[in-house]
Formats: structure tokens, sequence, C-alpha cells
């Protein structure tokens, strides 16, 4: 339990682009930040951040809200957990009593196995350093390959005692649950109905997610035996999806934003050994080829990534393949071969920071250079052979979506193949078109959603005008303007004079989301603006944003010099004119719709009909060019 105060002092402390940074590289855009959505894949940013509003918002999938959302969202947490992870990131002190048997069996399964999984780290560490086993086996083993004191504590290093159940015993005697020990792949389930910890004997790296949580660990052995693989890892499970992690991105991020580069290597021994030389800026893809989800977790810091290659590394061939996938992702992909005989592990060992770098930056080529020349080699000078590699290097180029980068790989690919570029630029394109021709998952925006939806029951026209309108309730809706009523000033707010004439001209909203945010706002008795950003509804929340977040605000530049006296003028005009100009829109659709009903009527010769209609048609004509003179002749 968090107490009020401290929680309110949470949310008045946490500030939305430190907390989204932490995720996601920002760029600044006029008084916003933008960046890549963390919620949905897209290659160009639609991801807002406000810091004036103090929420963030994505308008391609409409995810977002204040700091609090983003990280229940994100880190898929409960409201109070996210409280607790900004309250720890803000060093802000939550005083809370013990949790009780039934507030443990109320948490989650997936707060349960992060609870177990801390308890593991915390008793992995705890041996490594603070026993004799684990110093004299464990800690003798790093030493020995050179990690310094500072780097294992940093990455969390730690030792399973090599018996059949030392944690099983030590967790269950404080408290956690054999089903938590199982699922998360710390024990497994003997034949006896018993416990057995999985990594016994090994030394353990833990692997954390994003936001710094242990969502797995690998074991890796201390002497070399027969029949038992190097490393153990942590089962797939609730938490832990490997194909969505990436070793070591935790402790890099901020080297990646800094840097805007991210170095990509094999093994969790490379990420650590390259750290402690200096270079922090490098993941590991952790032995298997990269995912789509692993790209994607890059790319929110950086467009650059640089993959680093063991001189000798037998799996090169195999993985440039995959390679395509960080073009399409819409990476700039650069290679770097190491020396022979060295991983990133030896050679980070042998070099300081300074040197690593510029042997990276003079050392490395781009992706198809750098598989052109691979490919060539082994073609020699068979043609069939250097026809499927020209085919290989074009299906490469073709993912590439930046056109110039593409047309300077063609040009280069034109030199190295003796060939002509438009034969080129012809393979490419084909090879587009196929792309293009498969179906794409849509996205739409809120509003485009908004306007389909209703589109299928009445059609309105009117969807801009109301917005428009509704747009300025939540804006200024508390607001007071002056209103000429008969001859007499009266004084009224922005939210009561468009609901009334709303009312008075019976011409109701018709958009379910702007007639349920009217009839709110009219109840509700605080500032509305921050009433709907952080209305419960996610889709209301997500529109309110949208509304409240407007490019093409007319007055915005001077309204920060603007009187109170002029700024009543100015509201009192602008409110009205939208108000005609919403009735200017429906007086023309209903013109539309009763010449279409005199047509009708004429054509089955219903006179009476006809007669009744144009008399409609006449006062509607009267009323449209009244408003049409008031809105300076508008047709
Ligand atoms: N790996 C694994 N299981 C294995 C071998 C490797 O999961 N049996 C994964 C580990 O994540 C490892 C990575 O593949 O970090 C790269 O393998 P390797 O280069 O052999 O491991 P290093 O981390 O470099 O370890 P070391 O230098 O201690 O051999
Ligand atoms: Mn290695």
């Amino acid at each position: 339990m968090i107490d009020h105060a401290t929680v309110q002092k949470i949310l008045d402390t946490a500030r939305i682009e430190d907390v989204v940074s932490d995720f996601v590289t920002l760029k600044r855009r006029g008084v916003n930040l933008i960046g890549l959505c963390p919620f949905h894949n897209e290659k160009t940013p639609s991801f807002t951040v406000s810091p004036a509003k103090n929420i963030c918002h994505c308008f391609g999938c409409g995810k977002g809200g204040s700091p609090v959302n983003f990280i229940m969202e994100h880190e898929s947490l409960s409201y109070a957990d996210a409280l607790r992870y900004l309250a720890k990131k803000y060093g802000i002190q939550i005083v809370e009593k013990e949790l009780t048997k039934e507030e443990l069996d109320k948490r989650s399964d997936r707060e349960n196995m992060f609870a177990m999984n801390a308890f593991a780290l915390k008793y992995f560490t705890n041996s490594l350093l603070n026993t004799d086993e684990g110093r004299n086996i464990g800690l003798a083993y790093f030493r020995e390959r050179g990690f310094t004191d500072a780097t294992i504590q940093k990455f969390q290093l730690g030792y399973c005692p090599d018996k059949f159940e030392a944690v099983s015993v030590a967790a269950l005697k404080s408290g956690y649950s054999r089903k938590y020990l199982i699922d998360t792949g710390l024990c497994t389930e003997n034949q006896k109905g018993g416990l057995t910890d999985r990594f016994r004997g090994r030394v353990m790296f833990p692997v954390h997610t994003i936001s710094g949580q242990v969502v797995a660990f690998g074991g890796r052995v201390l002497k070399k035996a027969e029949n038992v693989g190097k490393y153990v890892n942590s089962p797939e499970s609730e938490i832990y999806h490997k194909s969505n992690e990436l070793y070591g991105l935790y402790f890099a991020k901020n080297a990646i934003q800094k840097n805007d580069v991210c170095y990509l290597v094999e093994g969790y021994a490379d990420v650590i050994s390259m750290h402690q030389a200096g270079v922090e800026n490098v993941v590991a893809s952790s032995g298997t080829s990269l995912t789509t989800g692993q790209i994607r977790l890059i790319h929110r810091f950086t467009s650059n990534i640089v993959v680093l290659y063991d001189g000798d590394s037998a799996g090169i061939k195999a993985s440039i393949r995959g390679i395509n996938m960080l073009l399409e992702e819409g990476m700039n992909v650069e290679v770097v071969l190491l020396p022979d005989g060295e991983d990133p592990d030896s050679f980070a060992r042998s070099q300081d920071s300074t040197k690593f770098i510029e042997y990276i930056n003079t050392h490395k080529t781009n992706f198809i250079s750098f598989k052109t020349s691979l490919l060539l080699e082994e073609a020699g000078n068979d043609p069939i052979k250097k026809a499927a590699l020209i085919g290989d290097i074009v299906d490469s180029i073709a993912v590439i979506s930046d056109k110039i980068q593409q047309a300077i790989y063609i040009k280069e690919c034109a030199v190295r193949f003796s060939m002509r570029e438009e034969v080129l630029v012809q393979e490419v394109a084909k090879r587009q078109k196929t792309v293009a021709e498969q179906p794409k998952p849509t996205s739409g925006g809120i509003e485009k959603a908004t306007i389909e939806s209703s589109q299928s029951q009445s059609r309105p026209v009117t969807f801009k005008e109301e917005r428009q309108l509704i747009k300025y309730v939540l804006r200024y809706g508390r607001d007071l303007i002056d209103i000429n009523s008969n001859g007499n000033n009266i004084e009224i707010s922005v939210l009561e004079y468009i609901a009334g004439s709303i009312e008075a001209d019976d011409m109701p909203l018709r958009y379910p989301i702007h007639i349920q945010i009217l009839e709110e706002a009219l109840t509700c008795n605080s500032d509305l603006r921050s009433y709907f950003l952080n209305h419960p509804d996610m889709e209301i929340q997500n529109y309110a944003f949208s509304l409240t977040e407007d490019k093409y605000e007319k007055s915005a530049l001077y309204v920060t010099e603007e009187s109170e006296s002029a700024h009543k003028v100015r509201m009192s005009g602008e409110v009205q004119t939208i108000m005609f100009e919403y009735r200017f829109a429906i007086i023309k659709e209903r013109c539309a719709l009763v010449k279409k009903s005199i047509e009708e009527a004429t054509a089955s010769g219903n006179n009476e009909k006809v007669d009744e209609l144009l008399r409609e048609l006449h006062s509607l004509n009267t009323s449209r060019t009244q408003i049409s003179a008031l809105l300076g002749g508008r047709k």
C-alpha cells in the first residue's frame, strides 16, 4: 500500500520525457519530442511526448498517456507497481506495510515471477561473493577471465552452488512458492516430485529487460565437460521471450543514445569485456540469429548498427542472410571483421576503448559491400554462381526503403560487377513490386477509425465541425465569453454556450465519442483538459490528446501575450464562428437531403410532398444565406 501523499508526490515528480527516454530515443520537434513508438511497429516516428502536458501519445496506434499509464503499458505492471517503479526511478521513499498473505496472493503471476527472479539474483550474487565455494570457484573463474570487481557488480554476475537443491531450499524457506520456482525455470521438477536446481555449479549471467528487471539467467559451466552445454539458459516463460530481449541493452541504452550507434555481438562475455574496456553501446543476440523484435528494441534508440564478427567466424555466411531483416526495419547496417583469431571479448581485453573504436571506424564497411566482397570471393569466376550472387545482393538492396541510400548501393554494385546501372534498377524495381503486392496491415489513427465506425450508421458529414466544437470544449470550456442576447450582454462559459446552442437549435451531435465528452464535461467540476487527458477510458483519453494537440492552431503565437479581456473578445468571436460553421454544415447536409427527396417525390408524382419539401428547402436556404453572410460569404 502506498499512502496518498506519496502517490501525489510521485505523480508530481515523474516527467514524461525522462520516463519515456529510458525506452526510446526522443528528438525535439517544436514544443514536443518524438520517437519510434514502443507499442507498435513503425519505421518513422509518430510517438509524441509532450513535456508541457506531461503525457505521451502515439498517433499510429493510439497508446500512451501519463507517465504512470506509460509504465503500466510498457512494463505490464499494475497501477501500484507502476508507481513503485517511478518512485524508485526518482528516489522517492515509499513506506510500505508488509504485504499480507491475501495481497501476496493477489499479485499477478508476472509480478510473482519477477519477484522470484529478484530473489534468485540476490541469492546468486551472494553465493559468488560471500561463500567459500562461490569465491573459490565462481569468483576465481571471473577473475581469471579478467573481469574486475566493478564489472562483476555492474552486471550482477553470480554463482549457483553445486548442489541439487540449493536455490529451491533457500527460496521456499523465504516464503516463495514452488510454482514460481518452476515457472521461472530456476528449478525443474524431478521424477520423485521434488525440485532440482537448473543452474547448479555454474556461474550466472542475469538477463535484464530494458528497464532492468531480471527476466532470465544464463549459467556457464566452469570446466569443459562432455555432453553438457556450455551455457544453460532459463526457458521461455510468461515473462521471458528470448526473441524479445537483448543481452546488455539495459546497460547499453544510454550509450547507444549518446553515440547514436549500437554494436552487435554474439555473447555475454563479449558484451561484458567491451563494457570493461569502455565501449558501452553494445548488445548481444545471445548466439541465436537476430529477430525482428530485437531489431525494434535497438531501433528505439538508434538507426545505426554495427555488427562485429570474429575474424574466423564460421557463422558469418549464415548470419548475413538474417541481416536483410535489419535493412527491412530501416536500419543502417555496417559490418566489422575483427582481426584473425579475435572475438570481441578477447579483442576488447587487448585494447583500450579509443583503439577499439578506432579499429571499428577504420574497418567498418556497409553491409552491401561487405556481402558483395564475401560472396564474390566465394563465387570466383563461376558465372552461374555470380548470377545467383547478384540476385542475392539485389534482394538486400530492394528492402532498403531510403531511396537515396538505395541509389548509392545500386551504383556501387554496378561498379563491382561491371554491370549497367539500369539493369540493377530494373531488378530492384521488380522485387519491390512483389513486396508491395503483399497485403500490409493498415494502421489508422483514431480520427479515421471514428469516422469509419460512425459512417457505417448514419454517415453524417459534419465530423470536422463537431470535432472543432469539442476541441473548444476541452481547451477553453471554462473560459468566459460575452454573448449578445436580445440586446443584453450575457457572460457565459464556452462550454455553456456550445451545449446551449446545440440544444436550442435542435442540432444534436452525432458522433458517440463527442456526445459522451460533451455530456461528461457538463457534469465535471474540475479542469476539463486534465479531466479528459486522465480519463479512465483510453479511447477518450487518446482522443482528448489529439484534440489538445493541434499543429494548426492559428492563434497560438499571440496567446501568451494576450490580456484577459482581449482573450475574452477573441474567444467570443471564435466560438460563435465555430458554432455557425457547425450550423452551416448541418444545413448544407439537410439541403442536399431535401433536394434528393424532391427529385424522388417529383418522379413519383407526389405533388403535395414536392410543395412541402420546396417550402422546407426555401427556409433552409434563407438560414443558409444568413449564416453564409456571417461567415464571410461561405458557400
Ligand atoms: N550460447 C548458449 N548456449 C550455448 C552456447 C552459446 O546459449 N551452448 C549463447 C550464449 O548466450 C553465449 C552466446 O550464445 O553468450 C555466444 O556463444 P559463445 O561465443 O560461445 O559464448 P561467450 O559468451 O563468448 O562465452 P565464452 O567466451 O565464455 O565462451
Ligand atoms: Mn567468447
